[in-house]
């Protein structure tokens, strides 16, 4: 479904039939690129089970010695805590599988706060990409995942925080968080994820529904304003698609 503002909706029919179809959009975005692919993962609930999946029956499919794997955006907590949005996908995905410097994580646990540990994450970015300048005609990333919070954030963007206006830098510090949990937070900001080729959305549960539908609606929302320079995919449940967007 193509909703006209250079965003498609793609509905699965169930939290698993979605984790498959982005697993297999992951592989996919891989495969395109022969080098070095660099995927963008998010925290939250969203892509959890396609982790899983990703570990264990698609993990043959993936050329691990070859692709990097950045985050959108880190709680500022230890490495080991709980919290720790890059600490979790090592120990679901990457730890034993992707070798330990193609794992970009945002450095929360040994920065003295938010703001170094986005000038920490900004210069990994730019040493990666080999250059302090994002060139259009070629994207940081290939694919960057993300999510919906209930208040419309994605990544660590909260309405009306500072850090949605921010356009000349790469990664930015946030003081204090919208929505639980409520510690400190790292994000990449809006021009740094918009450099990719495909921004995958991953949004299943009822609970969704509401904000799904203000973000359609147009309602001015983090999660709405991100876009890639490229392909921007809504992957949605069936239970969290509002019934004015099935009808667009
Ligand atoms: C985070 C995430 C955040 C998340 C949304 C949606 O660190 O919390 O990066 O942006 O993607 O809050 O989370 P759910 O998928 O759990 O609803």
């Amino acid at each position: 479904m193509k909703v006209g503002d250079r965003r498609q909706i793609v509905v699965a029919a169930d939290a698993e039939a979605l984790a498959r179809l982005a697993a297999q959009r992951l592989i996919a975005r891989i495969e395109l690129h022969r080098e070095r692919p660099a995927i963008c993962l998010t925290g939250g609930s969203g892509p959890q089970r396609m982790f899983e999946l990703l570990a264990t029956e698609f993990a043959d499919r993936i050329p691990w010695a070859r692709v990097h794997w950045f985050i959108s955006d880190e709680r500022f907590v230890p490495f080991d805590d709980p919290l720790s949005n890059m600490g979790t996908i090592r120990r679901v995905l990457l730890d034993g599988r992707a070798p330990p410097d193609n794992i970009h994580a945002i450095p929360a646990g040994d920065s003295a706060s938010p703001d170094e540990a986005a000038q920490r994450c900004e210069r990994d970015l730019q040493t990666f990409y080999g250059a302090t300048a994002l060139d259009p005609a070629r994207p940081l990333f290939d694919l960057v995942l993300g999510g919906v919070g209930p208040d419309g954030h994605t990544a660590s963007l909260f309405p009306g925080w500072p850090q949605l206006e921010v356009t000349d830098r790469w990664a930015a510090g946030v003081d204090t968080a919208h929505v639980a949990p409520f510690v400190p937070r790292i994000t990449l900001t809006f021009p740094a994820l918009a450099s990719c080729s495909e921004m995958l959305f991953l949004v299943h549960g009822a609970a969704k529904r509401e904000i799904v539908g203000r973000i359609f609606a147009g309602a001015d929302l983090p999660a709405g304003r991100a876009r890639s320079n490229g392909e921007t995919t809504w992957l949605i449940t069936e239970d969290a698609l509002p019934e004015a967007v099935r009808d667009r």
